[in-house]
């Protein structure tokens, strides 16, 4: 029978070393440090710049295959979740791990709409950015505030704080993301009505106007709770490992939670869905995209919405977008850019440039098109990519907090600095000479 474990050989000595693969099919990175030349060395260390191959954690929350193309939460198929569940549910099954009965999902519901509201002071702190702040960054700096008003999120070990913590903020995001979309168009705040379900009352505290109730269009309402539940958690994605990684200096969950928003902001992340259509737009038309084409092959400009570090094949979630689109152009009329998303998509699967380095698009490819197509304005897309993460980051951060084998994290580094040196008297020094990296100040 083969050993489980692998056997290394350290050519500068001639030892050899067996270390254990565990389940998953990970060595421990620590088994490198026995790889001495004497017993004064270090030992090794394994470099891994943005953790291209490193697992930080063992989580039960998402099973991604990126060459299949598989995203299940919980063990639960997205596609199956997509056409059959609801972001609420979707959200309870990803923070507890199982489908609710109905007592519990109806107490969950409650639970939530209980801390849909938000301290009165959070207006007069919102009213504080500028007129024209992106939305992302209201909501970042936001969120951080809340952790002033809720000191015993500090108890980050009591899980009844915890259970706390997460209603609060998978309740209170869509408060606050539609207050900063309602100052951005000088609009009256419009409070929940939590009459309506988790997503419908997103919608009226975003576009309720003179009428005495907010009533969703069904199809809208869907479609966007559809896109909830396929943006609701991703595993170890960049905002997921800022939640964790600030989370493990057991700071309390908003100060995480804000740290994660700003994670997601990135254009390489959540950002991407407003610079897709900010693409799209600048294409202009079916006729510009080889020229759009051409400068990507080029190196010139990334086709944002393509490609992703798990994903080598078609991100599933993208392909429920795009039917979705389908169904709230039936309500809102087609949006012409989907044209020019397609014959993107269509050349991009045909040319080798895209093919051999596996890009296909991911979740971000389509979903702009469907938010632009409902009214929402381009810097409000990353928003409504943060509102349903909430439940995985959270999720995620209680499962850092429980797991024995996490600590504070600190990664090590490979110091490639200068070696030691000696201050000097300014009279006497040269003029300093400019490294490649340093900023001068002729620039
Ligand atoms: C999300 O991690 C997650 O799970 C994230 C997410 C989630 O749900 O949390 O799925 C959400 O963030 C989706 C990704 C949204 N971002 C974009 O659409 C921005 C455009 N995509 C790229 O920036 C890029 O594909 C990343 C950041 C998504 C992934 O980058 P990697 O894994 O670091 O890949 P890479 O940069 O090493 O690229 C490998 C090659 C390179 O070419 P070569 O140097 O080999 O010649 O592919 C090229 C890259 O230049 N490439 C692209 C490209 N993405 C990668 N070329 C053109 N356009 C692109 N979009």
């Amino acid at each position: 029978m083969p050993k489980n474990s692998i056997t290394v050989i350290d050519n500068r000595t001639g030892k050899q070393y067996e270390f254990p693969i565990e389940e998953g099919g990970v060595v421990r990175a620590t088994h490198f440090r026995e790889i001495k030349t004497d017993p004064g060395d270090f030992g090794l260390m394994t470099y891994d710049p943005a953790f291209t191959n490193t697992a930080s954690c063992r989580s039960k929350i998402t099973f991604i295959d990126g060459d299949q193309g598989i995203l299940r939460y919980r063990g639960y198929p997205i596609e199956e979740l997509a056409e059959k569940s609801n972001y609420l549910e979707t959200a309870y099954l990803i923070v507890k791990g199982e489908l609710p009965d109905v007592k519990h999902y109806e107490a969950w519901e409650r639970n939530i709409k209980t801390h849909t509201m938000v301290h009165e002071n959070i207006k007069k702190f919102m009213e504080g950015f500028r007129y024209d702040a992106h939305p992302m960054g209201m909501l970042c700096g936001t969120i951080g505030a809340l952790s002033t008003f809720y000191p015993d999120a500090k108890n980050i070990f009591d899980l009844e704080s915890r259970r706390l913590q997460t209603r609060r903020l998978i309740g209170k995001l869509p408060t606050l993301a539609a207050a900063a979309y309602r100052l951005s168009r000088g609009l009256p705040y419009v409070y929940p009505d939590n009459d309506l379900s988790f997503t419908g009352n997103f919608l009226s505290m975003l576009f309720k106007m003179t009428e005495l109730k907010y009533k969703p269009d069904p199809v809208l309402e869907r479609a966007l709770d559809v896109l909830f539940i396929l943006h609701a958690d991703h595993e170890q994605n960049c905002s997921t490992n800022a939640m964790r990684s600030v989370g493990s200096s057991q700071v309390d969950p908003y100060s995480a939670t804000a740290a994660a928003i700003a994670a997601l902001y990135g254009p390489l992340h959540g950002g991407a869905n407003e610079q897709v259509i900010r693409m799209l737009m600048e294409i202009g038309s079916v006729k510009n995209v080889p020229e759009m084409i051409k400068k990507v092959k080029s190196g010139e400009r990334l086709l944002m919405g393509f490609g992703h570090r798990v994903y080598k094949n078609y991100d599933p979630r993208a392909k429920i977008v795009k039917r979705t689109a389908y169904e709230v152009f039936e309500v809102t009329g087609k949006n012409p850019l989907i044209d020019i998303a397609l014959e993107l998509e269509r050349i991009a699967l045909e040319d080798d440039y895209f093919v051999s380095r596996k890009l296909y698009p991911n979740v971000d490819f389509y979903s702009g098109i469907i938010y632009q197509a409902m009214g929402f304005p381009m810097t409000m897309f990353p928003v409504l990519f943060a509102i349903p993460r909430t439940s995985g980051w959270m999720a995620q951060w209680a499962e850092m907090v429980r797991d024995p084998e996490q600590k504070i994290a600190r990664p090590r580094q490979v110091y490639i600095g200068e070696k030691l040196r000696h201050y000097t008297p300014i009279e006497t020094r040269p003029e300093p000479k400019m490294r490649e990296d340093a900023v001068s100040d002729s620039i």
